[in-house]
């Protein structure tokens, strides 16, 4: 595989995982997902999770995958890149959601209050949880288009930009609170 396909491989099996957390900021609000209850002298999660946006957004990452495969499928992409099985794309989409929902538990544990940054996990944290998610549901589509090195590579240079992008505009369009 050229550097140009790593890079659009790594991309594009990770877009229903980048969409998440992003369509989340739109979604949510209302009832938080710890109920308000704490846990150790803190929120458990605190009200940045909230039922609605951690639901809207898995829900926005799944429908994505799905509109990739249709789009392979007119090849209006190119075509050596893999249609999301259906478990992958729930994993990738609920496994971001649930990467970003255990950071704030740590970051509750650790004494930051909502919003605070919490640089290195903030960007990867909702990767770590679509790859965790996504090996348990479908391990064979895992193993067979993520774990390659290039492709890792790339996954863990770029998110962390695209990440940083999307809360810069999410930011100064108003829809979030942090540039981070
Ligand atoms: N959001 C949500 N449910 C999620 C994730 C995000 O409702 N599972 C919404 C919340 O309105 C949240 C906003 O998106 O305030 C921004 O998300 P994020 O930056 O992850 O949350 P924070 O408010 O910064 O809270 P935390 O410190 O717990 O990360
Ligand atoms: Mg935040």
């Amino acid at each position: 595989m050229s550097a140009i396909e790593t890079v659009l491989l790594a991309v594009w099996i990770m877009l229903p995982a980048y969409l998440p957390n992003s369509a989340a900021v739109i979604f949510g609000g209302g009832t938080p997902i710890d109920l308000g209850r704490g846990w150790r002298g803190a929120r458990l999660l605190g009200d940045g999770k909230t039922w609605r946006g951690s639901i809207g957004g898995a829900a926005s990452g799944f429908v994505l995958a799905l509109v990739l495969n249709e789009a392979l499928a007119a090849e209006l992409v190119p075509t050596f890149l893999p249609e999301f099985e259906l478990l992958a794309a729930l994993g990738l989409a609920v496994g971001a959601i649930l990467g970003d929902m255990g950071a704030s538990f740590l970051k509750r544990r650790t004494g930051r209050e909502r919003g605070a940054p919490f640089p290195g996990v903030d960007q990867l944290d909702f990767a770590v949880g679509a790859f965790a998610v996504t090996a348990l549901l479908a391990p064979s589509w895992f193993f067979e288009h993520v774990v390659d090195l290039g492709v890792l590579v790339v996954i863990v240079v770029v998110t962390p930009a695209l990440h940083l992008s999307a809360n810069f505009i999410g930011y100064k369009i108003g829809v979030k609170d942090e540039p981070w």
